[in-house]
């Protein structure tokens, strides 16, 4: 519980109006989208202004109260979760699109517009901002950059940070900067704008962005390949690229994904057969859609090399809109199914086979099922574990034992543990696979350097020791 006084302090700075304190309102503070975790923090205010947030910011930090900032609570890694206490700061208020500058092709942006409420308007102007993660309909655009988000667009436009030209930011004691200037090339000093983007809310509070944006492509089409052995599927990702193309998504779903999630949907848009293993769902996106046809055409043919099974063009948006939201689902659809939170390795995309064989070989050694997914020309594998004692991972010693075998084949393939979800709470123990003990101490010395308090969103991404 928090004293009379402090809860009045930070009602003075807040406002009534942006503050909350019932326990049954807290509640869903205290959890994000990972797994079952909850920690109900002991007050959420809602800031609606930078001055606000800054206000909070030096009180907190003079207090020693642990501030947890969060977006839409879409996370898959616990970053967003008060395990600490103390208050949530959430950016629900910050919902405006500033400006779409149509001269630059950028767009100015405040932390909690939702991802395709942005791109739905700069798209209206012709123009577009790629990264697009499944949750695109409800995160906020502030937690992609805390957490360096992807989505299947990625392949060919990159994340989350090749987008972020500049952002206000509070630090942990309330002051306010700016982390770059709004210009397309900069090699003015350290890039502390790059330093913010994906550190999950540990160094600043974000509270305007300046994002770049390129040209909405005009055309794109989408082919969907089946294969009967998901080992093929996996090496035809990267011959593709090897053979000269570029889609603009090329994501793998094993068939016990799809199956749940067309059943989830009552779809029957992808039918099934016996002994179908996976598919691989391409597009390419461009100005000429003949090019883009005959491209399609040559990667078919291409995929016969890989024992590819039946292949259908969508013919029409509606089609493609239809393979997409299976595709967008299928996380939501598997975690109702029983499976464990989704992991987020990533290996150099040559090597997905590998580490696709390594799952399966882990599956059976301990006994479980295990369904792969995901942006697969990243080499971004998405792994969910179905074991008939648990739907939890967090709480499973032996998922846990498996998870680090997981990661340890993971860093033998040149790979890491994160490509998109960031490692918050849950992967901060695995860390130290992936990452040797300098590399930890460089980010704590930086840490320390900014918060040297550590207030802000503490105990994520690793522990101070
Ligand atoms: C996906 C998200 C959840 O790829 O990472 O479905
Ligand atoms: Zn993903």
């Amino acid at each position: 519980m928090l004293a009379k006084e402090i809860v009045d302090a930070l009602t003075q700075i807040a406002g009534k109006e942006n503050i909350i304190v019932l326990e049954e309102d807290l509640l869903k503070y205290g959890h994000d989208e990972t797994e079952t975790i909850q920690h109900t923090p002991e007050i959420v205010l809602k800031p609606n202004n930078t001055d606000q947030v800054a206000a909070i910011m030096a009180f907190c930090n003079q207090n020693g109260l642990p501030v947890t900032p969060r977006g839409a609570g879409t996370g898959l890694s616990g970053g967003a979760i008060p395990h600490m206490g103390g208050v949530v700061l959430s950016l629900e208020k910050f919902n405006k699109i500033i400006n779409i500058d149509h001269q630059n092709l950028q767009v100015i942006t405040e932390p909690g517009v939702i991802t395709e409420v942005l791109q739905n308007a700069v798209k209206e102007k012709g123009l577009f901002y790629p990264p697009d993660p499944s949750s695109k309909g409800s995160c906020f655009i502030g937690g992609n950059i805390a957490e360096n988000s992807g989505g299947p667009k990625a392949v060919k436009y990159g994340v989350v940070k090749d987008y972020v030209l500049n952002l206000e930011v509070v630090l942990p004691n309330g002051s306010v900067i700016e982390t770059g200037a709004n210009v397309l090339k900069n090699s003015t000093g350290y890039n502390l704008t790059q330093l913010m983007v994906g550190s999950e809310g540990t160094l600043g509070i974000v509270t305007k962005i300046t994002l770049k944006l390129i040209p909405l492509p005009k055309y794109d089409v989408l082919m969907l390949a089946a294969f009967n052995n998901l080992q093929k599927a996996s090496e035809a990702v990267s011959a593709i690229f090897r053979a000269g193309f570029v889609p603009s998504g090329l994501e793998l779903v094993e068939i016990d994904a799809l199956k749940i999630v067309s059943s989830m949907m009552d779809s029957h848009a992808v039918p099934v057969h016996d002994g179908m293993a996976a598919h691989l769902l391409i597009e390419l996106d461009g100005n000429h859609k003949e090019i883009l046809m005959q491209e399609m055409e040559a990667i078919a043919l291409l995929l016969e090399n890989f024992e590819v099974g039946d292949v259908f063009f969508a013919e029409d948006e509606a089609q493609k809109n239809e393979l997409w939201k299976l595709r967008r689902r299928v996380a939501e659809a598997v975690k109702s199914a029983g499976y464990t939170i989704e992991e987020d390795t990533v290996v150099p995309r040559a090597f997905l086979p590998d580490l696709i064989v390594g799952v399966k070989q882990l599956a059976q050694q301990y006994g479980f099922k295990a369904v792969c997914y995901g942006h697969a020309g990243d080499g971004n594998l998405h792994i969910r574990i179905k074991d008939p004692h648990t739907t939890t991972s967090f709480d499973a010693p032996h998922i846990q034992q498996a998870l680090a075998d997981l990661f340890m084949l993971v860093k033998k393939l040149g790979g890491t543990i994160s490509g998109e979800h960031g490692i918050g709470l849950i992967q901060k123990k695995y860390m130290p696979l992936v990452m040797q003990e300098a590399n930890l101490q460089i980010m704590r010395s930086i840490k320390k350097t900014l918060d040297p308090n550590n207030i802000l969103n503490p105990g994520k991404i690793f522990d101070m020791q």
